[in-house]
């Protein structure tokens, strides 16, 4: 039997809405793309008649998308695509000011947290917009009941792609989806510079920890990675990189960083950082010769990519220090690890400047009325999003910057479209 759990919204506490209001109206202001698309939502009703569960990092950005997408006709409800990454005070505002049904607490349990996904289900959603593909699991394996109302869907990141790929290539997803993170105006900006620089704001609000001076081991040289190494480079550190693609591994080593193995890497690093999509990069034998003192984390989006229940096992003790700080004792050293391995930016900061998930979202919210007109015609299969649609958001952007750029002269297009001149 499929399991239901219908209820209107289930937050932390509603009377935290007010802070809650000023941090999406702050978040709003740094989303001019967003914005100027709600503006036209609000006109044109594109998405009149769709219900959209989403499951998403609930923060002041994604509640800009959300009154976006009910700007646009849409019914919206909401849950979280992670345990911490949930802002209670947004949580609250999006119910009590938004009309958003949202269900996410931060620090919920995984009983509470698949729950959440739940009665996102239970809403009877034509569109799923996921961060991870953990509401598009649930309603393929414990809820297939509400699968034939979902004409299309949408994902926002790396890890989820890759699982859709998977589910298309054994013919088994029931509906399109939209990668979001294939954009280029997604992964190059919110990716690179979004993960780039709220990753070490995570780091440095839970550690107070001086980068300068100091060897930081990144762990995946992809969109991420680039933009951490890149950051924390930046900021006076020594920074060597793993990898496992030789290709990514030639590319950090002429970016000027030293490329090692992680057995290399742990008795040498200060900093260890996590972002390859893949798990148990760092394991017990990297812990075993740690030096004392050592802190690792994860910007990837599962909490797998530390072998935390190595970590776990071998330690005599722990202790957390600080929020978000948890102490082992492994023999006479001592290793802290942050935030329990999740995405250490959205577990102790903001996640990423909203001025970077504005590009991520307006591909969202584009990319859902593209889905409103066209999923019928649709395959069952996992698309990149329609390349106006990340024009249009790159011209939005570079309008709000006030940046031009130069046109081809008619010269120019003749010349680009001749293949003999020259000869
Ligand atoms: N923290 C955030 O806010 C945030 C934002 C975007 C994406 N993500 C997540 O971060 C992860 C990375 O995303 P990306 O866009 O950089 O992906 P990517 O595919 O561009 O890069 C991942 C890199 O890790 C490398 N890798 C894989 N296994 C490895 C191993 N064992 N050791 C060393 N390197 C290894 C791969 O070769 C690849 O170069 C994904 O899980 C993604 O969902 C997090």
């Amino acid at each position: 039997m499929a399991e239901t759990m219908t209820t209107t919204h289930d937050v932390k506490d509603l009377g935290l809405a007010p802070q809650g209001k000023l941090k999406i109206e702050w978040a709003d202001r740094q989303m001019p793309v967003l914005r100027q698309i709600r503006a036209r939502f609000e006109k044109e009703k594109p998405l009149e008649g769709l219900r959209i569960a989403a499951c998403l990092h609930v923060t002041a950005e994604t509640a800009n998308l959300m009154r976006t997408l009910k700007a646009g006709g849409a019914d919206v409800v909401l849950c979280g695509s992670n345990p911490l990454s949930t802002n209670d005070e947004v949580a609250a505002s999006l119910v009590a000011d938004y009309g958003v049904a949202t269900h996410a607490i931060k620090g919920e349990d995984h009983e509470t947290y698949y729950r959440h996904i739940l009665s996102a289900i239970d809403s009877k959603p034509s569109v799923t917009m996921d961060d991870g593909c953990d509401l598009v699991t649930v309603l393929h394996t414990k809820r297939k009941d509400a699968l034939p109302g979902v004409i299309g869907g949408t994902e926002e990141t790396t890890t989820g792609v890759i699982r859709l790929k998977a589910m298309a290539a054994q013919g088994v997803l029931g509906y399109p989806v939209v990668a979001i993170n294939d954009a280029d105006t997604k992964h190059l900006f919110d990716n690179r510079y979004g993960t780039g620089q709220s990753t070490l704001d995570g780091i440095l609000r839970c550690t107070n920890l001086l980068l300068a001076g100091s060897t930081v081991v990144v762990a995946g040289y992809g969109w991420c990675g680039r933009g951490v190494a890149m950051r924390a480079r930046g900021m006076g550190a020594i920074v060597l990189v793993t990898e496992i693609d030789p290709v990514k591994a030639i590319e950090a080593a002429m970016d000027g960083f030293e490329v090692v193995t992680m057995a290399e890497a742990s008795p040498r690093g200060d900093l260890f950082i996590t972002m390859t999509g893949n798990k148990n990069v760092l394991r017990g034998e990297h812990f075993q010769v740690m030096k004392d003192g050592a802190i690792v984390c994860n910007s990837g989006h599962f909490n797998v990519e530390i072998d935390i229940p190595a970590l776990e096992k071998m330690s005599s003790g722990k202790r957390t220090t600080r929020p978000f700080v948890d102490e082992y004792t492994v023999g006479e050293k001592r290793i802290s690890l942050l935030g329990e391995g999740r995405l250490i930016n959205l577990a102790a900061a903001d996640g990423h400047p909203a001025s970077v998930m504005d590009m991520s979202f307006a591909n969202q919210s584009l990319s859902v009325e593209h889905l409103a007109k066209n999923a019928t015609t649709l395959p069952k299969d996992v698309f990149t999003v329609p390349r106006e649609i990340d024009a249009q958001v790159a011209k939005l952007k570079l309008a709000a910057m006030g940046v031009s750029i130069d046109t081809l002269t008619p010269e120019q297009v003749a010349y680009l479209a001749e293949w003999s001149e020259g000869t």
